[in-house]
């Protein structure tokens, strides 16, 4: 299978490398398209049988699947200039780009025949580079097949799932825009432990453990987060007390706010 990558930003680079290191594909069947070529060189360097070229069309020419993989205001301009050199019955095209549906990118993608490609919307999360990502796809005039492959294929980046394109809008705030919340609680705790007193890199890395800790701990009993909860607050103890002081904060309806706030839906 030979895979084009239109974009090397932060996901078509992290995508190329997630596609590398799970072997399920040859470096030299990935090439990677990007006007400038700075993350080009830094992807061939990492990675030297790489194929990389700022020219989309002739990236997209050669690949069987065609991931797209820039910002949602450059969609149009990429595909009015690889069009001309896709053929759908033969290639597939991915999208990676947030927020634009299948039903826009149908109104982009049709050819002058009429015809349309099978479409994948894929919305990965950038921890698929270290193996522990989110993915979610979904897609119109799908195949088994290809469906298959792309899971196995981000799969071996994380956790892959495939779901109604209805869901797309609530699984790119749930764990792509959740990565950045999920630092943000981080980062505050972090703050919170310097204000009692331990230095920056000491609360950080305490932070950090605590977090793998509540992880491990949810896993090794299957149980649900109220029950782990329940197990480490004491009735007037002092973790009670300080879930209600977040309570009082707002700190639940703050962390759905912020999910609700980042669920595009764009028709
Ligand atoms: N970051 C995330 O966590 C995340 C998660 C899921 C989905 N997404 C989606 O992924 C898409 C890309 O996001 P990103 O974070 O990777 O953005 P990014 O880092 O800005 O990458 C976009 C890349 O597209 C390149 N580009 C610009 N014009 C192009 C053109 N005409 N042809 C080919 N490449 C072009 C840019 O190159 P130059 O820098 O040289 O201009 C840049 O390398 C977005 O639609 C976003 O919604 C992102």
């Amino acid at each position: 299978m030979k895979i084009a990558i239109i974009g090397a930003g932060n996901m078509g680079g992290a995508i190329a490398i997630g596609i590398v290191k799970s072997k399920l594909v040859q470096a030299c069947d990935i090439v990677v398209s990007n006007p400038s070529t700075e993350k080009l060189d830094a992807l061939k360097n990492l990675y030297p049988n790489i194929q990389i070229t700022t020219n989309n069309a002739v990236a997209a020419s050669s690949a069987d699947v065609v991931f797209l993989a820039v910002k949602p205001w450059k969609a149009e301009d990429v595909i009015t200039e690889i069009k001309p050199s896709l053929d759908y019955s033969k290639q597939v095209i991915v999208s990676v780009i947030g927020g634009i549906s299948c039903e826009q990118l149908d109104r982009l993608l049709l050819s002058d025949s009429g015809s349309l490609p099978q479409l994948y919307l894929i919305i990965p999360n950038t921890a698929i580079t270290t193996g522990c990502g989110v993915t979610f796809i979904s897609g119109k005039r799908t195949a088994d097949v290809i469906k298959n492959n792309l899971l196995a294929l981000f799969s071996t980046m994380g956790k892959a799932m495939y779901i109604d394109e209805a869901l797309m809008p609530a699984a790119t705030s749930l764990a792509s825009c959740g990565i950045a919340y999920a630092l943000q609680y981080i980062k505050v705790a972090t703050e919170g432990g310097v204000q009692l007193g331990f230095s920056h890199e000491e609360s950080l890395s305490v932070v950090m453990q605590t977090i793998q800790g509540a992880l491990e701990v949810l896993r090794a009993s299957g149980a649900n987060p109220t029950d782990e909860i329940a197990r480490v607050t004491t009735p007037g103890g002092l973790t009670l007390r300080g879930l209600q002081a977040m309570e009082e904060s707002g700190f639940e309806q703050a962390v759905i706010n912020g999910l609700c706030a980042s669920t595009i839906i764009k028709n």
